[in-house]
Parts: structure tokens; sequence; C-alpha cells
């Protein structure tokens, strides 16, 4: 099966937006991590509909974008229109879920659900037939650059089997403190998705960072 690096906007120099989409455009990465925060689901802001549209007009790959919202449900069509490809929400911003999940690929995107640290694989029983995705945080939503949570490996374990038992679709994706140190574990575990910000975009090399990490978790 395919695996996916997508390296986290968050962590790229926001005044050379152009030369941080274009490294990644040019390098091994298969994907754009795209994180939408609100200050209110989480304690940061960061950008919104204007920056994804620009970052869209140079992007040639995948845009994987991660609502850390309340009411996503109210933006679903925006997104679309800015050019996200992949909607992830997160569990726990939605009340009415399947309905969310449902709107979010009538729209013509795939849908993905996030968790937090702290949120069980248990409560996406009902729903992971419907998912694209489930995006598991292995950090507190907020911030890049913190450090990897070890009970990560448990839940994609978890997850891995709630997915194979009923038969869906949905890729695992983890985001959060990922780096060369624990991808291989990541991967092992399940996972099929690796997010990476400060770990590639603070090195000296990103585009070979991220060529590393495409090799960690490519078959050998
Ligand atoms: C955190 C974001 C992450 C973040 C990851 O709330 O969802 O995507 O950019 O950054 P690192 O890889 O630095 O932990
Ligand atoms: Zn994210």
């Amino acid at each position: 099966m395919n695996k996916f690096i997508a390296p986290s906007i968050l962590a790229a120099d926001f005044a050379n937006l152009q030369q941080a989409i274009e490294m990644v455009n040019n390098s091994k990465a298969d994907w754009f991590h795209i994180d939408v925060m609100d200050g209110v689901f989480v304690p940061n802001i960061s950008f919104g509909m204007p920056v994804i549209s620009a970052i869209k007009k140079h992007a040639t790959k995948t845009m994987d974008v991660h609502l850390m919202i309340v009411n996503p449900n109210r933006y679903i069509a925006d997104f679309k229109k800015v050019g996200a490809d992949i909607l992830t929400v997160h569990y726990e911003a939605c009340t009415h879920l399947h309905r969310t999940v449902q709107a979010i690929k009538a729209a013509g995107m795939k849908a993905g659900v996030s968790l937090n640290p702290h949120t069980p694989i248990a409560v996406l029983e009902d729903i992971i037939a419907d998912l694209d995705l489930v995006l598991i945080m292995s950090v507190n939503p907020g911030f890049g650059g913190q450090s990897f949570i070890e009970n990560t490996y448990k839940k994609v374990k978890q997850l891995k089997h709630l997915i194979e038992y009923s038969e869906s679709k949905a890729l695992i994706e983890v985001d959060g403190g990922v780096t060369d140190q624990n991808i291989e574990q990541l991967l092992e575990a399940g996972a099929d998705a690796f997010v990476a910000g400060s770990f590639v975009f603070k090195s000296e090399n990103p585009t070979k960072t991220i060529s590393d990490l495409k090799n960690l978790v490519s078959p050998k």
C-alpha cells in the first residue's frame, strides 16, 4: 500500500510561502498538510481561506486540510472552493459528525476525522466505514514543535484493527512530533500518512529530510 509524507505548512516561513511550496512540489512529499486553527477549538490562530487559496495557486500536490475549528460544518463549501482535496474535522468539534462527514463527501472531497490524544479509538466504531481517513493527533493540537506522545503507537494499532474488522478503506494519518526516530514504529503500527512540520522545515535541508522520511516508509 502507498505511504504518504505530508509536510505541514504551519512550520514554513510565512514570509516566503511560495518558496516553501515550490520546495514541497519538487520534493518526494505526497501531500501539503494545511492546519487551520480558530483560537476557540485550540488556543492558537493560524490562517484561513485567503492563505489556502494562495497556497493552492502554486501547489501541485494533494491539499490535506486539517480543521482545528468549532462548527466546521459552516465552512465545508468554502474549503472546497479554496482547493481542499481531503478535509479533516475533529471528532471533538462535531455534534453531528455523521452529517458533517456526508456533507464533506457530497461537496466532492475526501472526508477525514481527527482524534485528540485523549479520545479513544472506540468512538469511531459507527462512522469508520464512511471515512476516507482518520488523523490521530500525536500531540495536543494547536502548535507545531511539540514532543510526540508515546501512547500513539497503541492507538494506531487499535485503529488498524478497527479498520480491518469493519472493512473500511480509511487511511491512518499521524500528526505531531513525527521525526525519523518514530516514523518506522508508526509504520509498523499501521500508519499510512505522516505529517511532519518542524522536523522538515527547521532542518538544514528540507528536501533531503522529506526524501529521508519517504525512504524510511517505502517498501525496501
Ligand atoms: C498541530 C498541527 C500539526 C503541526 C505538526 O496542531 O496539527 O500539523 O503542524 O507540527 P510538528 O511536526 O512540528 O509537530
Ligand atoms: Zn495538522
